[in-house]
């Protein structure tokens, strides 16, 4: 058995969080949208032509923010197609996917849906084949009240009041050669500030989300975004981190310790927009906008056989581990470290493309293995961050090097009166007994230790068996005073939940 201490104190209070911490993404990919969100006929589907099953998931997530439309989608998307008489729209090739996109559901339909989900839209624009001005036009289109040639637009198309869209993305990845559209960093950092300006005059409380790097390969990591920022400082709130977590090797204490990789490439963009923000001697702070996380590697062979050109084709449809879920419950620990900095994160994506929601057409729709963690984290991880001291072993990895058996954050909920313990043991073989100091309260109990643990590391969630890999609650926690014990399985995710009470008093 391996020995672990955590000591968390109601006093330091590291950082609020941001509830669109945990937020996710919609890309017109695969069957995200068609066969996901949206199929008209399906026995579960509204007047609207969306699966109630799929809502009904979607709200027992949480998700306080969804992206939208994309993605490598977005950079070649003409949202005029998008809006208007259903009749009257546009079947395209979409070329980021190579599949058709009938256009069936658009902005409108998008916004209608993210009413029922309990959700608001995270609008990414085009900059890819576009620019200002039509960037400048869809803003008036969604947000303008009325009295206006595009706000009068939006009204004859059925939506009479402004959506009200807060946060807006210049462009996708547009370091990325695979990108339409894909630029230089001094020729996307003078476009996301021209885009910007127009932006905020039309109002300056939109929030505006500069593109960082694609990933922490890219040659042009991280000079990219110094110089995206140098042009764009002023104008913009965040700058973007997209990571995608692989287990190619096969090599599970590797896989385990990707979250390292998330970690330095978080502090890396916080030092670099320091850093731009002290070379511009600016008062303003640019924050993080993690908005595309996940592990994604099962369906890349799979994808390279899609055959081209159809609605809603099979791409990008992982089915997730449990070892995926405890990566996925590692990266929500590292995302709520830097919740001070990263104060919106979107797990790409929600549904069927590399998601938590999986579906099948005409069928049922489950929760895969990396929900559980995600659901977790959105309902218990609210309020605030404290700091968290650990004590842990360590194991040697050829990749990340010292990498802790133990990774873990505490939360409080000051208003539900809850601290709660997030907590994955990396150990693929042995228990980690855990003793806690929880100092600070008048009164701590336990409410319940939740664990997802499963004795095999590939076990999966499916449609024949969708109750495969689901969280279960252990009895052997124990709490004594400020004193916690805790036998964390081997490979597992763990929730402890206390309900803390009033302030105790320091001698
Ligand atoms: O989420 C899938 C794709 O990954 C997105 O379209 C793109 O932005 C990223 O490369």
């Amino acid at each position: 058995m391996l020995h672990a201490h955590i000591a968390l104190d109601r006093e330091f209070v590291k950082a609020s969080i941001d509830d669109r911490l945990f937020g996710s993404f919609i890309e017109h990919l695969g069957r995200a949208v068609y066969g996901g969100i949206y199929e008209p006929g399906h026995p579960t589907s509204d007047a609207d032509g969306f699966r109630t099953d799929v809502l009904e998931l979607v709200r027992e997530l949480r998700v306080p923010i969804v992206r939208y439309p994309g993605g490598n989608y977005v950079s070649a998307f003409n949202w005029e197609d998008s809006v208007g008489p259903l009749e009257q729209r546009p079947r395209r090739l979409d070329l980021a996917w190579r599949s058709v996109e009938p256009n069936k559901v658009g902005l409108n339909e998008f916004a209608r849906w993210a009413k029922k989900a309990g959700t608001q839209p995270m609008i990414a624009l085009n900059l890819g084949t576009r620019g200002i001005d039509a960037a400048r036009n869809l803003v008036e289109y969604c947000n303008h009240p009325s009295g206006s040639h595009w706000s009068d637009l939006r009204k004859s198309h059925g939506a009479p009041d402004p959506h009200a869209f807060k946060v807006w993305c210049l462009g996708n990845e547009m370091d990325g050669p695979w990108q339409v559209g894909y630029k230089t960093a001094d020729e996307y950092g003078r476009l996301a500030s021209e885009v910007g300006k127009a932006l905020k005059l039309f109002d300056p409380s939109l929030q505006l989300v500069a593109c960082g790097s694609s990933n922490t390969k890219m040659p042009s990591y991280p000079q990219w975004e110094a110089t995206v920022l140098d042009h764009c400082y002023d104008t913009v709130d965040f700058i973007s981190l997209h990571n995608y977590f692989k287990n190619h090797d096969n090599d599970l204490p590797t896989f385990l310790g990707e979250s390292l990789d998330m970690d330095r490439f978080i502090r890396t963009i916080i030092g670099t927009a320091d850093f731009i923000k002290v070379k511009k001697r600016s008062r303003k702070t640019v924050n993080l906008s993690f908005d595309e996380w996940n592990v994604w590697f099962h369906s890349h062979q799979a994808d390279e056989v899609v055959a081209p050109w159809s609605v809603g084709p099979h791409l990008l449809e992982d089915v997730y581990t449990f070892e995926d879920a405890l990566v996925v419950g590692c990266c929500l620990i590292t995302l709520l470290r830097y919740a001070e900095r990263v104060r919106i994160a979107c797990l790409a994506q929600l549904v069927n493309t590399i998601a938590p929601i999986m579906t099948v057409n005409g069928g049922p729709a489950w929760r895969q293995t990396i929900f559980y963690p995600f659901l977790h984290a959105s309902l218990y991880g609210r309020g605030e961050v404290l700091e968290s001291l650990i004590r842990s072993p360590v194991y040697e990895n050829r990749i990340h090097g010292e990498v802790l058996y133990l990774e873990s954050i505490a939360t409080w909920n000051r208003q539900a009166e809850e601290a709660t313990i997030f907590a994955v043991n990396r150990s693929m073989t042995e228990e980690l007994l855990v003793d806690g100091r929880i100092a600070g309260w008048e009164r701590v109990a336990l409410v319940e230790h939740i664990v997802l643990a499963h004795k095999d590391p590939k076990a999966a969630n499916t449609k024949e068996n969708p109750g495969a890999v689901v969280p279960a609650r252990i009895d052997t926690t124990r709490l004594v005073g400020d004193s916690l014990q805790a036998r964390l399985p081997p490979l597992s995710w763990n929730v402890i939940r206390l309900k803390v009470r009033g302030a105790g008093s320091y001698k």
